[in-house]
């Protein structure tokens, strides 16, 4: 049955490679990215225009989203069947959003809380799921009470380990609070440019010769075909379609209900929310 799936970071890497696969195994994708000009080769290159939808939204920007929501739930009203939050950026320096956030803490978490709560009403109507690209990199990332953002010393590697720890911490919050299906992925080690964008030629030429060994970006689209498909999926966190192991405090109920509080406190900056209970 044809699927509607709203993905995001499909300019390049993985989210493109599950753009174009999702479509090829006759789903409907709504396809997200901050470049107007590559969505727009990506339309022009598509074979299956009739499948798809691009929508430009710079992840970094609340009020992006906020419009994209908004026009999501106008054009698609009987509903989302999934949901992939996918993109991610690793600036090399430090860098804040127009909303005042470390770039990484925003884009790669705050911007998932964003979509996934503003799309939630559709994705129920369709007993849908979401789905979060997180990273085996966060088992080295240090939860620190103090610093959630990591902003104290950045380090654009500590900052991304964190944010990829607080992608599965907040999918199982998630799931608990909004008995909603949601699941983290790890992709494996990818050859994509994430680690050559913002950055400087070292460390993007460390980035290429680390993900030399890697798979093709359409290698790493099993693990979410599996979870888009599967009836049932029960695992939090998967890796080759099989649960995967993860940080011990993802568990510790006390350091998600933090994480869960912040995060609420951000995205929903300017009104009383009811869910920051
Ligand atoms: N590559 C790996 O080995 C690996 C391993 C584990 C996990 N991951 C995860 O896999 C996911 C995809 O990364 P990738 O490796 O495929 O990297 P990528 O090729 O750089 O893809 C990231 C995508 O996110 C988009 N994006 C970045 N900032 C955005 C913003 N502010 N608004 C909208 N879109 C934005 C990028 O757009 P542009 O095209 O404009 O840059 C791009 O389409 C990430 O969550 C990453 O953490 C990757």
């Amino acid at each position: 049955m044809q699927k509607t799936i709203l993905i995001t970071g499909v300019t390049s890497g993985i989210g493109k490679a599950l753009f174009e696969h999702l479509q090829h195994q006759g789903h409907f994708v709504i396809g997200i990215g901050r470049n107007a000009a590559k969505l727009k080769l990506l339309a022009h290159k598509s074979e299956t225009p009739e499948q798809h939808l691009l929508l430009t939204c710079d992840l970094a920007s609340f009020s992006a989203i906020e419009k994209t929501i908004e026009t999501v739930k106008q054009q698609f009203k009987d509903g989302l069947d999934v949901l992939i939050n996918n993109a991610a950026v690793v600036p090399k320096n430090k860098k804040l959003t127009e909303d005042g956030f470390e770039m990484q803490y925003q884009v790669n978490h705050l911007a998932v809380a964003k979509l996934s709560f503003g799309l939630l009403s559709l994705i129920r109507k369709k007993q849908g799921r979401i789905i979060i690209t997180s990273s085996n990199a966060h088992k080295r990332a240090k939860f620190d009470v103090d610093d959630l953002e990591a902003t104290g010393k950045y380090h654009p590697l500590r900052s991304y380990m964190r944010t990829k720890l607080y992608n599965i911490m907040f999918a199982m919050s998630l799931r608990e609070k909004e008995n909603v299906p949601v699941y983290a992925v790890h992709p494996g080690l990818v050859k994509t440019e994430i680690g050559t964008k913002d950055t400087s030629k070292l460390y993007a030429a460390i980035w290429r010769l680390f993900t030399s060994r890697g798979i093709r970006p359409e290698k790493a689209v099993s693990t979410y075909t599996y979870l888009v498909e599967a009836a049932h999926p029960e695992a939090l966190y998967y890796y080759r379609s099989k649960p995967e192991k993860y940080l011990a405090v993802i568990d510790d109920a006390a350091a998600r209900q933090l994480l869960w509080r912040e995060t609420l406190k951000a995205i929903h900056k300017d009104k009383q929310s009811p869910e920051l209970i």
